[in-house]
Formats: C-alpha cells, sequence, structure tokens
C-alpha cells in the first residue's frame, strides 16, 4: 500500500520510481545497485537529489530508527570508545536518532538530509551524505545510519564516512532484511544481503577499516525478518 502511495506521489511530480535492473559490477560481488546515469553516461546527480526529495516528503511523517536500539547503541559506544564527544548520523529525516543519541550519549550529534525539508527538525543539516565535510575529517568518534541503501555509490559513501572516523572510533550501519537486493530501486539504490556486507566492506576498507562485529538489534518492526547492526571501526 505504502508503495502504491509513493509511486502516485512521485508521478504528480513527473517521476517514476523504478525498480533497478539488478547491475552485478562481478560475480564475487553480486550487490543490487541503481545507476542515475545521463545520457552520456555520466552520473546525474540531479535526478538523484530530486527522487531522495521526493520520497522524503511522501515519507515525512514516518521515522524507522528505534529509541531502544539507539540507547543500546549508546550503552555500546560508552563502552567500547569511553564517553564521545561528536557524533553524525546519515539520512535522518524527522532527526530523531540524533535527539536520542544526544540524550544518552550527552555530547554533540548532529544528522544529515538531502532534503530542503532538514531545516524542520533540530540538529539537522541539509548536506549530501555522500560528501564530507572539511572538519568533520578524523574529528568525528562515531556515526550512525539507517539510510545507507540511499547512497548511489556504497563504496565512496562508506570511504567518505570512515575518513571522518576518529582512528579506533565506529560507525555504524543498520542493516535489515529490507535492504536486500530485491529492496533496491531508485529510491534505495544500493541493495545487498547482510551476508555480503562484511565482504563488501573489508574488500572497500582495503586495511584502513573493516568490520568489528554484528550486532543483533534489540528491537525491530514487526515484518521486518531480521535487523542488525554492523560495526565498523577505523584502524
Ligand atoms: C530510510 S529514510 C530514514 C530516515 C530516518 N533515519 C528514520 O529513521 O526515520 C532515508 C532518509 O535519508 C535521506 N537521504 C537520502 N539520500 C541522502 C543523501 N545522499 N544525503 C542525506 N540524506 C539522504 C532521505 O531523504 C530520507 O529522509
Amino acid at each position: 500500500m505504502l508503495k502504491r502511495i509513493v509511486k502516485w506521489f512521485f508521478a504528480i511530480f513527473g517521476l517514476d520510481v523504478k525498480r533497478t535492473s539488478t547491475i552485478i559490477r562481478d560475480k564475487s560481488q553480486c550487490y543490487t545497485l541503481y545507476k542515475y546515469l545521463n545520457k552520456d553516461g555520466t552520473f546525474d546527480f540531479e535526478t538523484y537529489r530530486q527522487i531522495q526529495e521526493a520520497g522524503n516528503k511522501v515519507k515525512i511523517e514516518l521515522v524507522w530508527a528505534i529509541e531502544e536500539n539507539i540507547a543500546f547503541l549508546s550503552d555500546y559506544i560508552k563502552k567500547l570508545i569511553g564517553t564521545p564527544e561528536f557524533g553524525i548520523c546519515h539520512g535522518t529525516r524527522r532527526g530523531k536518532e540524533q535527539e536520542w543519541f544526544r540524550k544518552y550519549l550527552e555530547c554533540e550529534v548532529i544528522g544529515t538530509e538531502i532534503s530542503e525539508t532538514a531545516e524542520q527538525f533540530p540538529y539537522t543539516i541539509q548536506w549530501d551524505f555522500n560528501e564530507t565535510k572539511h572538519e568533520w575529517i578524523n574529528a568525528t568518534d562515531f556515526i550512525y545510519s539507517n539510510s545507507f541503501d540511499h547512497s548511489y555509490d556504497p563504496e565512496k559513501c562508506l570511504d567518505a564516512w570512515m575518513s571522518c572516523i576518529k582512528t579506533g572510533g565506529i560507525c555504524i550501519i543498520e542493516h535489515g532484511s529490507s535492504h536486500e537486493p530485491y529492496g533496491a530501486n531508485q529510491l534505495d539504490p544500493f541493495g545487498a544481503h547482510i551476508v555480503q556486507m562484511p565482504y563488501l566492506i573489508t574488500t572497500w576498507g582495503k586495511g584502513k577499516y573493516g568490520v568489528r562485529e554484528i550486532l543483533k538489534a534489540p528491537k525491530k518492526f514487526e515484518g521486518v525478518d531480521y535487523l542488525y547492526f554492523i560495526v565498523v571501526q577505523k584502524y
């Protein structure tokens, strides 16, 4: 039902949520990635931005992050790296995750959101999370995101996130059954099964970062088969 409403909303703006024709990069990596291409084969950022913003607006009332899970992750962060000073949450829509991390960690936590709706929510900046800000580099204790599947280039994106992390710091990627390849489309371009993720992250990390641990989420919504937190640590 939600999918039909999203399609209808996109049609109003003359946009079409296309399912991805599965692009298998190579046989050992077989994840799904929707490609935004101009006619000349170059990357079409403007269509990506428009699709993400339209999707954000149609789902603006929804919150996927769960407070109990953020409390659990806050405890984990404190035990692993001590009290953090600065964290970033990527792709935050209503900004609840940074609100909850701030509550449990009592430190500076901001969120990024590509949509112009960002300005409606506290501690949220309008920003494309595939890019970094100079002041974040090697200056971030932790990153959390449940929006990694919205990246147009997951390797470039995770490299960018990990460049912000201090040595020993962590990036927590929320990965559930809805992030599998079948769920990928123009709005959620990247899809991979949980068992593929450690291989992909280890390959992309090239010895600079890697998977430290995979945590089972204490809570998940009904209809979600599994929900994990992939803890990526910077060496
Ligand atoms: C699956 S929703 C998750 C929203 C929020 N984290 C939650 O738990 O409710 C993904 C969000 O990421 C945003 N987004 C998509 N691509 C983005 C990008 N490149 N940079 C920043 N935000 C992005 C979307 O606009 C959307 O609000």
